[in-house]
């Protein structure tokens, strides 16, 4: 017990991903984009309201409906990838596959393909420690991908790379967001990247409004 008084994150979120479309989160650092995408993601739970999948109310979900839910439906990029260190490239989506519950034969073919079209035909055997940060961040996005995901939640995905390569990941998200008809939304202190999506809102005092 921290003694401390619990902190009211989210207050009036209105917020629904249609399928194919892309969103993008602004705010300033602590406002609650991050707890928003957990939300959404369903790995935390809102105090009141609800979250919905398809219709469905993630409370009506036990742990291991929702996380198979989960698998089929959402993929993940956090700004710090979060790649297992012991897994190689092709591991580390294979395992998100696994995970997902949706290994079979033609997994490690999609695997494959999917780090080929991120520009990692040649590291398919390299350990993260041993890629570059642009490097590691493309094989979290082909991990989040190989599930056939219908939401992609991206958390700054290119805060730790220096412009170029934040770019250049950037163009790859939405390229194969686009290809795989996959709806994004983008956490992000970019303008330029938010205004490129087809719905830009801004998070304030708890409160989540569309820009205009
Ligand atoms: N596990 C936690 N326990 C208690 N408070 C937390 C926890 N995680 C986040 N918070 C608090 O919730 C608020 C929102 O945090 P959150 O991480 O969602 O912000 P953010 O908008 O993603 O910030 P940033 O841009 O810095 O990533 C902050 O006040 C933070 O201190
Ligand atoms: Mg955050």
């Amino acid at each position: 017990m921290s003694g401390e008084k619990p902190i009211e994150v989210l207050q009036g979120v209105d917020f629904a991903i249609r399928s194919g479309e892309s969103s993008s989160i602004q705010g300033e650092s602590g406002c609650g984009k991050s707890t928003f995408l957990h939300l959404l993601a369903g790995l935390d739970s809102p105090s009141s309201g609800s979250v919905l999948w398809e219709g469905i109310d993630l409370k009506s979900l036990d742990n291991a409906a929702l996380a198979k839910k989960r698998g089929s439906l959402v993929g993940m990029v956090f700004q710090s990838y979060y790649l297992v260190p012991e897994l190689r490239a092709l591991e580390n989506v294979l395992l998100a596959a696994r995970i997902s519950g949706i290994l079979n034969q033609d997994t490690e073919k999609k695997a494959r393909e999917l780090l080929d079209r991120v520009g990692l035909t040649d590291r398919l055997s390299s350990l993260p420690s041993t890629l570059s940060g642009g490097e590691r961040q493309r094989v979290a996005i082909a991990r989040a991908l190989i599930s056939s995901p219908k939401a992609l939640l991206a958390d700054e995905p290119t805060g730790n790379l220096d412009e170029e390569t934040g770019d250049s990941i950037m163009e790859l998200l939405l390229d194969l967001c686009d290809e795989e008809e996959v709806a994004l939304v983008l956490v992000t202190h970019n303008p330029s990247y938010a205004n490129r999506q087809d719905r830009a809102w801004r998070l304030t005092q708890g409160r989540l409004e569309e820009q205009s």
